[in-house]
């Protein structure tokens, strides 16, 4: 089996937790590609559900499949998200963000009673941090940011080489919401929680990539069957 069938797996095996009438968030990236496809034949055999979008890129998708969407401003609390990760330990802390959709998918995810990660098991780790650290800053000030950003990662015990994020193109990135994404290269993250405390506070940081204590939890894919995290 290749990474992409594992992902479409998992994303199957969330699909059996929606149930009608439910409010769901539509995360973003291509395990949760897979899954608003999925979605997208249930609502076309008349299945009911309403949806908020992590992304335009998600949207675009969910709309061409018919599936009816609303915004967090019309539905603010959602039942479930279904959403991808780049890397999940076994406290299902996360970090998120490879797709540079973070920002919204925080805010989706903290919007929804339930957030279950689906994923291959290779995203599994025991240890956050090999997966470079997505950090959503305000274009204006950026050296400035930078600068605080790389002094925040090094109070709370960390180290590494930042990079701004590009297209392939080799222009800027820009997310959904107008801003730029500083990877941090940091290799391992001994304590998350504190790293993400100290990202919080630095000005012109508009989101990072960790999430703690968001996700209920993971379906992870594997070539020897689905493992579940959490509940
Ligand atoms: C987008 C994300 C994605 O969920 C994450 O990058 C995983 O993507 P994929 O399912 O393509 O591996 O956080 O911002």
């Amino acid at each position: 089996m290749t990474a992409d069938d594992l992902k479409k797996l998992a994303a199957a095996r969330a699909l059996e937790l929606v149930r009608p009438g439910m409010r769901l968030g539509l995360g973003t990236g291509s395990t949760a590609k897979h899954f608003v496809d999925l979605l997208g034949l249930r609502v076309a055999a008349g299945f009911e559900v309403l949806c908020v979008s992590t992304s335009e890129a998600t949207q675009a998708q969910a709309v061409a499949l018919g599936i009816p969407m609303s915004t967090l401003d019309e539905t603010p609390e959602l039942d479930l998200t279904i959403d991808g990760a780049d890397e999940v330990d076994p406290q299902l802390r996360l970090i998120k963000g490879g797709g540079a959709a973070l920002l919204r998918e925080k805010i989706v995810a903290a919007a929804s009673a339930r957030m279950i990660v689906i994923a291959d098991d290779g995203k599994l780790v025991q240890t956050l941090g090999r997966f470079p650290l997505p950090i959503e800053v305000v274009p204006f000030g950026l050296e400035a940011t930078r600068r605080a950003v790389a002094a925040a990662i090094a109070a709370a015990g960390s180290a590494g080489r930042l990079s701004l994020r590009q297209r392939a193109d080799g222009t800027t990135l820009v997310t959904d919401g107008g801003h730029y994404i500083l990877d941090a290269h940091l290799g391992t993250i001994e304590r998350p929680e504190l790293l993400a405390q100290s990202l919080n506070v630095v000005p012109g940081v508009v989101e990072h990539g960790l999430f703690i204590g968001l996700a209920s939890g993971a379906i992870l894919a594997g070539a020897d069957g689905l493992r579940l995290l959490g509940k």
